[in-house]
This record gives structure tokens, C-alpha cells and sequence, in this order.
């Protein structure tokens, strides 16, 4: 994984241009993916602090970091969650922080190469889908051990699918009579046998079912409750949240603290309606067609 063999990050001259990058300020990158943001941001004269739970993303930003000749004057790394964001800035010495960007998800890489089960494309993946690599709950241990009731809670909550019982009901079955479901194209099979209709729809049923058991595998929406909450609090006055969302759980997330915030006027919203990729960047970059950016301002 080099920069160039990642899409340009969502929209990037719109997330420079809310940043009001000034020289020589601190800034945080709370998902550091391929450091498309940071080095942006670099570029522009900022500071920036990267974090990621993904190690194989913090060493391949690493690696780029040094061919580029980039100090830790200039780019700080961290592997770890942006739920401890505060204490990790603090730690490296970012205590005025002037912008904070979240790009929340997968990555393009996580789903094309990281071999973890991210995408219901790779069949012969293992069910993984831990960002970090490290924790115990893996998207095969929520699949096999979750009851039938669980199963269809996160799928009805977090994929928003019509058809929740009915899979829940099948994985149930088929792990009962076969065993252990290990491999992204044996839950693919049992999902579509559920399923009528065209192809494509078979597939964004599924798109769904795999972002719901990443959901859940990696605690996301909670996480960026604490993420956001301690960005918020860490800004200086006048400094700036970015947040991009991929899907309506995040995007509502995100809405809904920026909205509390104002409300205990900590905050000001930048951007009334969320900003979305145009025509070109989409057909770029497939991913930027779900992409809704929010942002907000300290006061
Ligand atoms: C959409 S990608 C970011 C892509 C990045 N903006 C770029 O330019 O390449 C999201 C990244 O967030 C990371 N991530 C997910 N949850 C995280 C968390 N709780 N703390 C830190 N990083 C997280 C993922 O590992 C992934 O690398």
C-alpha cells in the first residue's frame, strides 16, 4: 500500500478549505487510513497528529512519511482509538488543536487488501473485521456464538434490513447443522438463499449485512460518541470538527451531537445540509457516493 494506490480521501479541497489550514498549527487526523488528509494538511504548513487502529495503515504512513522526508516536527503517529483522542493529543503535546478531521469506516484498502473479511467481494476472506487486529470479538465470533435475538437486533438496527429475521434465522440454522461459519462466502451463501430478486439487490443486501457485523465487531457508533464528544472539547475557540459519514446511523450520530453542542452553544454549525462529492469525484472514487460531510466550529 503506497498514497498513490489509494483513491484521492473524500473530498479533499472541501476538507482543506473548512479547515482554514495556518501555518505551523496543530491539527488531528483521528482516522489516518492512508494519510491522504494529513500530508494535505502538511503540505499546507499544519502539524498533524494521525491516528489509526489499523497497524498496517500507522507503518505504511510511516513508511511514506520518511521517503517523504517528514519529521515528527511536522506528522506525529499514533496507533490507537479515537476514543482516547483527548489523552493521546495531550500526550504528544497537541494541546491547541486548531482543526480535527474524522473519516469515519473502512478504508478502500481495508476493503480491497487487508485479507480481513471487510467486504462480502472477498469470499475467500476469514470473517474478521477488527480494526485493530487485536480484540477478542471477531465478525465470525458474532456470527457463530450471537443468539438469534442478537442476530437480529444488529442487523435490524445497524444494516436497517427488511429481511433481519429471516437471516438470523438462517445463520442459526446453518451453523447448527453444519458448524462453524469461518469464511466470507459461506455466510454469502447462506444470506443469498434468503433472498429473492436481481443480483444487484442480493448485493446491497449483503453491503448492508457486512457493514452491520462491522458495526458491531468494532463498537463504532459509541466509539464515535467518545471520539466526537472529546474532539469537541479539546478544540480551541474558532478551531473546527470535520466529520464524514458513509452511512444514515453515522450521519444521524453526527448530526445529533453536533446539534447538542450547539444547543450548550459549545458549537456553531458550518454546514446547514451535509456536503456531498459531485458527479466527477463519484465516478472517480465509487465510495464518495454515500460520503456526507458535517461541520462544525468552537465558540
Ligand atoms: C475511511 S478510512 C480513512 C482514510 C483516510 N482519510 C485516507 O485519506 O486514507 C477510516 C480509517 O479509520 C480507522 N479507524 C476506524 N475506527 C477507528 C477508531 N476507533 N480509532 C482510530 N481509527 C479508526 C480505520 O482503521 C481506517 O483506516
Amino acid at each position: 500500500m503506497i498514497l498513490s494506490d489509494y483513491h484521492r480521501p473524500v473530498l479533499l479541497p472541501k476538507v482543506i478549505e473548512l479547515l482554514k489550514i495556518e501555518k505551523d498549527r496543530q491539527y488531528l487526523d483521528a482516522t489516518l487510513g492512508g494519510g491522504g488528509y494529513a500530508f494535505a494538511i502538511i503540505g499546507m504548513g499544519g502539524k498533524v497528529l494521525g491516528i489509526d487502529l489499523d497497524p498496517q495503515a500507522v507503518e505504511q504512513v510511516k513508511k511514506i512519511a520518511a521517503d517523504k522526508r517528514i519529521g515528527d516536527d511536522k506528522l506525529v503517529i499514533h496507533r490507537g482509538s479515537f476514543a482516547g483522542l483527548k489523552e493521546t493529543a495531550l500526550d504528544n503535546g497537541f494541546e491547541k488543536v486548531r482543526g480535527i478531521i474524522f473519516d469515519l469506516g473502512v478504508s478502500s484498502h481495508q476493503l480491497d487488501r487487508s485479507g480481513r473479511g471487510f467486504s462480502f467481494r472477498k469470499p475467500d476472506e476469514a470473517l474478521d473485521m477488527r480494526f485493530a487486529g487485536t480484540d477478542e470479538l471477531t465478525a465470525a465470533g458474532v456470527v457463530n456464538q450471537y443468539s438469534k435475538e442478537q442476530l437480529y437486533e444488529i442487523f435490524a438496527k445497524y444494516a436497517e434490513e427488511l429481511s433481519s429475521r429471516t437471516i438470523a434465522d438462517a445463520i442459526v440454522r446453518a451453523r447448527t447443522l453444519r458448524g462453524h461459519i469461518n469464511k466470507v462466502g459461506e455466510l454469502n451463501s447462506i444470506i443469498k438463499k434468503q433472498l429473492t430478486g436481481e443480483e444487484r439487490h442480493k448485493d446491497q443486501v449483503l453491503a448492508r449485512i457486512y457493514q452491520s457485523l462491522r458495526i458491531e465487531v468494532n463498537s463504532e457508533l459509541s466509539t464515535i460518541n467518545r471520539g466526537l464528544t472529546q474532539a469537541i472539547e479539546m478544540l480551541q475557540p474558532g478551531g473546527r470538527v470535520i466529520a464524514l459519514s458513509y452511512h444514515s446511523l453515522e450521519d444521524r450520530l453526527v448530526k445529533q451531537i453536533f446539534r447538542e453542542n450547539k444547543v450548550q452553544r459549545k458549537l456553531k454549525i458550518v454546514t446547514k445540509n451535509p456536503i456531498r462529492a459531485d458527479f466527477p469525484e463519484i465516478k472517480l472514487n465509487p465510495r464518495a457516493r454515500s460520503a456526507k460531510l458535517r461541520a462544525a466550529e468552537k465558540i
